[in-house]
Formats: structure tokens, sequence, C-alpha cells
């Protein structure tokens, strides 16, 4: 028995790195799941590794930052699972580069995938939600969005949005007994960590407590929890999953 048999949970970018992580625990504990990615072939490595579990696994292509491809992205999971009992808003980029060399289109692409899309799968989920009166969503922020960060001026203002945001959902939906966090991950090793310079990773590593780059499964853990009844008395809060990095 696992503490998600009977739950469907949709995770957002879950083709690799911490998305499928994240899969994969939620599986492992009795989810079924709603698989999203810009393309649904891009998902079955996920979804290889999920079938050892045994649960059902559906996949989606959609752009999180398309209003209309997620509104329809949405129905079509309601369709298919009947419910949607937990939301993972993963889907996340990066577009670095100092503010004063920073683009328009650098900025308004991080802000469209790593906010927006938090704001339209939110919006496009709570309604069954609410009707339901259950429901956790879980939105991966990062410790950039807590500290800033020279070169992700974009991608900072992205993450400490969406922790803002979690915690205005957490206030319009604890009514209805919808809980909404955040969870923010250090330095994770992903291929979206891996294109950092050698030089760069060695300083990030002098700066963390617990001395090792942090794993998919690391942040995984943790949003398990907040999803599950163990996490029932807690909502609108930010962990930091970063091995001490901010404290
Ligand atoms: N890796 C880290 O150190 C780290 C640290 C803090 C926060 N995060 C956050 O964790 C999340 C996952 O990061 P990761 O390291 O696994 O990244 P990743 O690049 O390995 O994976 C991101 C996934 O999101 C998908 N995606 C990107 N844009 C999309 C869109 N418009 N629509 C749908 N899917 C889209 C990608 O195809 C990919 O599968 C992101 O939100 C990221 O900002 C990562």
């Amino acid at each position: 028995m696992g503490q998600f048999d009977g739950k469907t949970a949709l995770v957002t970018g879950a083709a690799r790195g911490i998305g499928q992580a994240i899969a994969l625990k939620l599986a492992a504990e009795g989810a079924d799941l709603a698989l999203c990615d810009l393309k649904a072939e891009w998902l079955e490595e996920t979804v290889g590794k999920v079938k050892k579990s045994g649960r059902r696994t559906e996949c989606y292509s959609v752009d999180v930052s398309s209003a209309e491809g997620v509104d329809s992205t949405v129905k079509q999971i309601e369709k298919d699972f009947d419910k949607i009992d937990i939301l993972v808003n993963n889907a996340g980029i990066t577009k670095d580069g100092l503010i004063l060399r920073m683009s328009e289109a650098d900025w308004d692409a991080v802000l469209n995938v790593n906010l927006k899309g938090v704001f339209l799968f939110t919006k496009a989920v709570m309604r069954g939600m609410m009707k339901q009166r259950s429901g956790s969503i879980v939105n991966i922020a990062s410790i950039i969005g807590l500290i800033g960060n020279a070169g992700q001026a974009n991608y900072a203002a992205s993450k400490g949005a969406v922790i803002a945001f979690s915690k205005t959902v957490a206030k319009e939906l604890s009514s209805r007994n919808v809980r909404c966090n955040a969870v923010a991950p250090g330095f994770i090793r992903t291929k979206m960590t891996d294109a950092l310079s050698e030089e760069v990773q060695q300083k990030m590593l002098a700066n963390i407590p617990l001395g090792r780059f942090g794993t998919p499964e690391d942040v995984a853990n943790v949003v398990a929890f907040l999803a599950g009844d163990a996490a029932g008395y807690v909502t609108g809060q930010v962990i930091s999953t970063c091995g001490g990095m901010v404290m």
C-alpha cells in the first residue's frame, strides 16, 4: 500500500531530470501519472521506468506557457483519469546573462515558462480540486528565487514570483482543503546544471554545508512529503532542498 494509491498526479517537465525523479517517486508510492512535456515522445524514458511500479501513465505534449495548450491538456487529463489530486509544476528553463546584455526575448521566454506556466496549470486544475475539496499543488522554485544570482535576473525573478504565487494560491484555496507549497532546490545534478563550467561548479560546492551536490531524488523526496497527507497541515511554505546553502 502506497500513500498515493488511487490518486492521480500531474507532473510537468517530466521527461528528464528532477521532473522524472518526481514522477518515479510518486509512482513508487502508488500514484497514477499524467506526464507532461513539450513533446510526448520525450517522456518514453520516464514511462519505461515508471512501468516497473505498475502504475498507469499517460503522456501529453504541451507547452506550459500556452494557455490554450494547458487548458485542453488538463481537460483531456480530467477525462482520462476522472480527477487530478496532485499537481507538480516542475517545467522550467534558464537563459542566463547579465542584465545589461539580457534581451527582451530571453526575459520573456523564462518568465513565460517558469511563471506563466505555473499560473496556467494551477488555474486549470483548481476548479476540479476545489470541487473535490482536496488537492495538493507543489511548485518547483529555486533558492535563486530567495537569494538572487548575478547573471540570472530573469530566472531569479521568475522563481521569486513562483514563491509569492504559491503563498497566494495557498491563501485562496485553503478553505477548500487544497494546499500549495514550493520547493526551492539548490544545486541539483541534472542536464540544466551540467551546462555550468567546472569552475562555477567547484565554487558552488565550496558553499554547500553538506558537502555534495543534490540529486533529483533529494528534491523528489521533499515533493512527495508535501504532496501527501503527512504534510496535511502545511501550506504556503517554501522548503529549501539545498544541502544548507540557504539557511
Ligand atoms: N537543476 C537544478 O540545480 C535546479 C535548481 C533549482 C531549481 N530547479 C528547477 O527544477 C525544475 C526542473 O529542472 P531540471 O534541472 O530537471 O531541468 P531539465 O532541463 O533537466 O528538465 C526540464 C524539463 O522541462 C521541460 N520543459 C521545458 N520547457 C517546457 C515547456 N515550455 N513546456 C513543457 N515542458 C517544458 C523540458 O523539456 C525538460 O524535460 C525547473 O523548474 C528548474 O528551474 C533546478
